[in-house]
């Protein structure tokens, strides 16, 4: 018997598929939150797999909680920064993450709906509609800017990059510029993107978007000196992870008008949205920047893709193949 441990109820479709296996037990941690780390060292205890989300750390310590026999972790999230990727090396232990193609599209979408908000004030309109202070129409009241014909800069140019570069390509006619480790050439043929160095990328794009993983070499990969770069009248759009943008180095651009605005999905202290309550950096105080909490592939679409997709990791994996999402 494969013994799965879940560290916290997720969509049913992945784990109906591992229900379905009569070699395979499930159990869930249940309670609607995020699971407790001596829950979670006691939960994965004799677990042959754990099934994470991206809000556990699965660090040394808990793979030693679990066992001898823990053989895998299957993350329930595009990002594996939660995990330490080493200690699941030294044990031979699998690590896969949950990519799937509905999970880009869905995260693009969101990217898009954060370039949109920003660039037609819809929040701050939001805020002022409901409030009560619209007393009728005026010309150069909350003027925004148009997103077509605009460039587009993005930074990692994986799947959830080009979603959006289509979307913008093709839908509204935005000029592609990317930066990867490497250049990728269906970026160019499909959208025809031009690969530009990122200090270079920086002064040329109107939105910058981030799809990169948090890495080492990502943290702060946009901090004072690359905020300095761009136009004023540019935006930064984060659906990444918080950590690759220097948050305080981005509270002071945005504050001093080095930009323009910030879409953003992720944080660097997160579930803190402002790091320390103690400082004057805050970006819940500024008005142009539009926040969502961690919800880009929040649709009922993309949620389940993910947990099918944990499920198929798994089941290969059970069953002597490599895993689809394999990231170790
Ligand atoms: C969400 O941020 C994910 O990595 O899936």
């Amino acid at each position: 018997m494969t013994k799965i441990f879940v560290t916290r109820d997720i969509p049913d479709e992945g784990l109906k598929m591992l229900r379905a296996r009569p070699d395979i037990e499930v159990k869930v941690y249940e309670e609607n939150k995020k699971i407790p780390t001596g829950v979670l060292r006691s939960g994965v205890k004799g677990a042959d797999i754990i099934l994470s989300l991206l809000t556990d750390k699965i660090d040394d310590g808990i793979m030693r909680s679990a066992g001898k026999q823990l053989k895998m972790i299957a993350n329930y999230a595009v990002g594996f920064d939660n995990i330490d990727l080493e200690a699941a090396k030294k044990r031979g232990i699998m690590v896969t993450n949950a990519r799937a193609p509905e999970v880009s599209e869905t995260v693009a979408e969101h990217a898009v709906a954060l370039i949109f908000a920003l660039a037609h004030r819809i929040v701050e309109t939001d805020d002022f509609t409901r409030a009560g202070k619209y007393k009728g129409w005026g010309p150069k009241m909350f003027l925004g800017v148009d997103v077509m014909g605009k460039t587009l800069g993005i930074i990692g140019g994986g799947a959830i990059g080009e979603a959006l570069a289509r979307r913008m390509k093709d839908g509204f006619d935005l000029k592609i510029i990317y930066n990867d480790i490497k250049p990728n050439e269906k970026f160019e043929k499909e959208f025809g993107a031009t690969f530009m160095e990122k200090d270079e990328l920086l002064k040329h794009a109107d939105f910058v978007s981030l799809h990169v993983p948090l890495l080492p070499s990502t943290h702060h990969l946009i901090g004072e000196r690359e905020l300095k770069l761009m136009k004023k009248s540019a935006y930064i759009i984060n659906t990444s992870r918080g950590p690759v943008i220097d948050e305080k180095a981005l509270v002071v651009a945005l504050s001093r008008g080095d930009i323009a605005g910030a879409g953003l999905d992720v944080y660097e202290c997160e579930p803190l949205i402002d790091c320390d309550p103690t400082d004057t950096y805050d970006l819940r105080k500024l008005p142009n920047v539009v926040l969502t909490p961690h919800t880009a592939s929040a649709s009922i679409e993309a949620r389940q893709a993910m947990s099918r997709a944990c499920a198929e990791n798994i089941l290969a994996f059970l069953d002597g193949k490599t895993p689809p999402n394999a990231v170790r």
